[in-house]
């Protein structure tokens, strides 16, 4: 039975095909809350799912005001749910209100609720919406303590607390590109970006070893560790302020000179070895800008530094999905990125450098191709 014809009223309005089904039936069926009220704030439309998550019976709700029903729920008091509910400024100023978050104490449960004026045959009425997400809340939250324990167990890794006061206040900066104008815009800093480099570096040598990449002949699991949490320590960045629009090469330092320092730094602060001091002096050299005095058995750890930094700064900065599997001496990347030249799955030869491309061939099946 529709509460004061206001659920035929939707029927009518919205979809006369539908007026023959029963919407009831519908909107039980959904595990969303739906709840229609009218101008004054009264409830004339509720479906089960209200009911359940309340703990209440529906016909019991009808015609009451929702400030009855819902300061209880979500508040202490009347008072207090007057000063957070969302639904006083929907009714003042007849703007959506989508997307809020609400807890109740009552249930101990999360709410994402959202608040729609509509109008339907001249008059005035608030739809609203509630979706019970207290299990990815619950999830989210595991998420954000893991990455809170990761983040403490890689501190452990640090040499000293310098070395982590710098890479947390080493900004990287996510852009667009714009090509008719050759300008980037920023838009969003990662105050902490070099620490989130690093530990998504680190991430990626853990896939990395998972798949057996540290028992290719030349790879050095301790150095290559070494090598990624001090590789970016001389880095100095630009100050620079969301939707800033800038030629890169004009305030962004070659990265030739960061690599240099970092090796500087990791030889005469830190003593590292000479193999761990060349990889970083070396991490932005293409192999055939190398000096004739590149000891060339360090050329697989030079790949692989050079791909985890690539990959961890997409990561970092591109929110890329990245899939690795090993190969022999063959690292196979599969990577989902936003950017279309990084958008691809790839093999590199950690041996002889050769990368190949795989695309779709026209009979359907997926080769590799050389990069020309
Ligand atoms: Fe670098
Ligand atoms: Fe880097």
């Amino acid at each position: 039975m529709c509460a004061q014809g206001t659920l035929c009223d939707i029927k009518k309005a919205l979809q006369p095909e539908l007026n023959s089904f029963p919407l009831d039936l519908l909107f039980n069926a959904m595990d969303i809350g739906v709840i229609l009220l009218d101008e004054q704030g009264k409830i004339c439309y509720l479906n089960k799912t209200v009911g359940h998550m309340l703990e209440r019976d529906t016909q019991h709700l009808l015609d009451k005001h929702f400030t009855e029903i819902f300061s209880t729920f979500f508040s202490v008091s009347a008072e207090e749910y007057r000063k957070t509910s969302p639904m006083f400024e929907v009714m003042a100023h007849n703007v959506e209100k989508i997307g809020v978050e609400r807890y109740s104490d009552l249930t101990k449960r999360c709410y994402l609720t959202n608040y729609h004026p509509v109008m339907l045959n001249n008059l005035k009425y608030y739809l609203i919406t509630f979706t019970d997400i207290t299990k990815r809340k619950k999830l989210e939250e595991e998420i954000i303590k893991m990455g809170q324990e990761l983040d403490a167990a890689f501190a452990l890794t640090l040499p000293n607390s310098k070395v982590e006061y710098k890479l947390k206040n080493t900004p990287e900066y996510v852009d667009t590109y714009n090509p008719d104008q050759g300008e980037i815009t920023i838009t969003e800093i990662i105050q902490d970006g070099g620490y989130r480099h690093v530990v998504n570096a680190l991430k990626i040598a853990g896939d990395l070893h998972r798949e057996g990449a540290m028992s290719i002949l030349g790879i050095d699991k301790d150095l290559l560790v070494q090598t990624l949490i001090f590789h970016d320590i001389g880095k100095s960045q630009p100050d620079l302020a969301v939707g800033q629009r800038v030629i890169a090469a004009e305030v962004f330092e070659d990265s030739k000179l960061h690599a240099g320092r970092s090796a500087e730094i990791a030889q005469h602060i830190y003593q590292k070895p000479p193999d761990m001091c060349t990889l970083i002096r070396y991490h932005h050299h293409a192999e055939d800008e190398l000096p004739a005095s590149f000891p060339r058995y360090l050329l697989p750890m030079l790949r692989m530094v050079k791909l985890i930094d690539g990959l961890s700064a997409a990561l970092t900065r591109r929110k890329a999905q990245i899939k690795l599997t090993v190969h022999k001496e063959l690292i196979i990347v599969e990577e989902k990125n936003h950017h279309p030249a990084y958008n691809n799955k790839r093999s590199l030869n950690l041996f002889t450098g050769q990368v190949k491309y795989c695309h779709n061939s026209p009979d359907g099946n997926k080769k590799y191709r050389s990069r020309a």
